[in-house]
């Protein structure tokens, strides 16, 4: 019996290839090229061996568990689950470990929840389900079965914006945005909490069956905490839930400098500068 090696399966090509490459004169080299020579040659195989892995078979075992219809038997806890997003009924083949926001972001291509932490610390995958909201990086997908799901891009009637979101519009309720959805979405929720009564931990009466709840801006806060902001945009943020909740116009904290005869504006400002060298 012909004595196995580690070449048997290669072609003639990859053969040559490799002995070409095995093969060479290292006598000459100094320590740091004898080193570079073996890293490069490490390099060459290894990136033989990643060309291989994309010719496999081995390539379709991740691209499938993206698609609606994984091969059945190539990844393991598949369920069917079914629920509605932002009013359209979904039926998805899932992982059954699958998050409730990768299988929006990845599957649905609702990209609108973003990923912070994905360890329920950030807010910023918060969103609806059944009105409540969740944390969608802790929430599998498979517990939303028959569940109604809204996300930023359901929360707008058309091209008409949610109070919630013309309201953060209106008060520069953010920077960079990427917070936003979750900022917006955990405040529609806690405006829909306080017409409940519902009790937060700065409630000081816990026995009586509160009806709907004037916030405070420090309830507001309290009630907000679970959503980050790297910008810092929180005034502005308790602003923007403070006019919604309130029903009530509040005036903006800021203003362009052009704008107005104002405090800030470039006008006082100068004037002030020549009041006042110092300033
Ligand atoms: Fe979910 Fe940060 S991504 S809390
Ligand atoms: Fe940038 Fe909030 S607006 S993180």
């Amino acid at each position: 019996m012909p004595e196995q090696t580690d070449n048997q399966d290669l072609t003639d090509d990859e053969k040559s290839l490799i002995q070409e490459i095995l093969s060479e004169d290292e006598s000459n080299l100094t320590p740091y090229g004898e080193s570079r020579r073996n890293f490069l040659k490490m390099a060459m195989l290894t990136s033989g061996g990643l060309m291989a892995f994309e010719l496999s078979g081995a390539q379709g075992f991740f691209a499938d568990s993206l698609t609606d219809s994984p091969a059945p038997g190539i990844i393991e806890n598949i369920l069917r689950v079914a629920f509605k997003v932002n009013g359209n009924k979904k039926s998805l083949d899932i992982d059954s470990r699958m998050t409730l926001l990768d299988a929006l972001r990845e599957r649905l291509q609702l990209t609108g929840s973003k990923k912070g932490c994905d360890h329920g610390q950030c807010g910023a995958c918060t969103l609806l389900v059944d009105g409540r909201r969740v944390l969608s990086c802790l929430t599998l997908a498979a517990s939303c079965e028959g569940k109604s799901i809204t996300t930023i891009e359901g929360l707008a009637d058309n091209a008409k914006l949610h109070p919630m979101q013309a309201a953060f519009v209106k008060h520069d309720g953010f920077q960079c945005g990427y917070c936003t959805p979750g900022q917006i979405c955990s405040a529609t929720a806690l405006i829909e909490e306080a017409k409940r009564g519902e009790l937060s931990y700065l409630s000081t009466d816990v026995r009586s069956k509160a009806g709907p709840l004037e916030l405070s801006d420090e309830e507001i806060r309290e009630r907000m905490s679970g959503n980050i902001c790297r910008c810092g945009a929180y005034p502005n943020i308790v602003d923007a839930i403070k006019e919604v909740h309130s029903g009530k116009d509040v005036g903006q904290h800021w203003q362009f400098l052009h704008e107005g005869n104002n405090a800030f504006s470039v006008g006082n400002l100068m004037q002030k500068g020549g009041e006042n060298a110092a300033i």
